[in-house]
């Protein structure tokens, strides 16, 4: 049987709420990925500098929070914001900590429309793990929509 985990980070709340319902519709485990206060700007375009920045220079932020152990049969749920078209650099740095782990993963990304190269950067970041196809949702997904998606996460497992 496999075990669900739901890894998300949130800048401002949106994937926090989307996870919320996936977690109602799909169930599992919610883990929140942390960063140290003051990590981020409240401001948009500054947090977006500090995070090329954060990338530019190797700085990925550290999460401030441990994570539970995955195996083969964990599938996780990678949730997180679209920044740049690319994953957010808690995202990145989860993606390093997890490196070499033989889990699956479900991308699950939220934007304000133009997250069309997510996906493929996140693969290229971390090109040895198993990715099954994503959910893109920009605003709000119906249950119905979640529940189709994690049908097919169960079936290319
Ligand atoms: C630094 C930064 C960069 C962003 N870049 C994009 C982008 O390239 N495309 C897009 O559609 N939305 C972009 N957004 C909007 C967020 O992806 C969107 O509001 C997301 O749902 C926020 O999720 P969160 O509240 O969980 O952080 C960006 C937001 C921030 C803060």
């Amino acid at each position: 049987m496999a075990k669900t985990m739901i890894a998300y980070y949130s800048w401002s709340g949106i994937t926090a709420a989307v996870v919320r319902q996936v977690q109602r519709v799909i169930g599992g485990e919610l883990v929140e990925l942390s960063v140290a206060p003051g990590t981020f700007s409240a401001d948009m375009n500054q947090t977006s500098e500090i995070a090329q920045r954060q990338i530019a220079t190797d700085t990925l932020p550290e999460l401030t929070n441990p994570l539970p152990p995955l195996d083969a049969k964990t599938i996780v749920v990678l949730a997180g914001p679209v920044w740049s078209d690319a994953p957010s650099t808690p995202v990145r740095q989860f993606l390093r900590q997890v490196a070499g782990s033989s889990a699956t993963f479900a991308p699950l990304y939220t934007d304000a429309g133009s997250g069309k190269h997510y996906e493929e950067s996140l693969r290229a970041l971390a090109p040895n793990l198993a990715f099954v196809p994503g959910l893109e949702v920009t605003g709000s997904a119906a249950d119905a929509t979640i529940q189709s998606w994690w049908d097919c996460v169960l079936a290319a497992k």
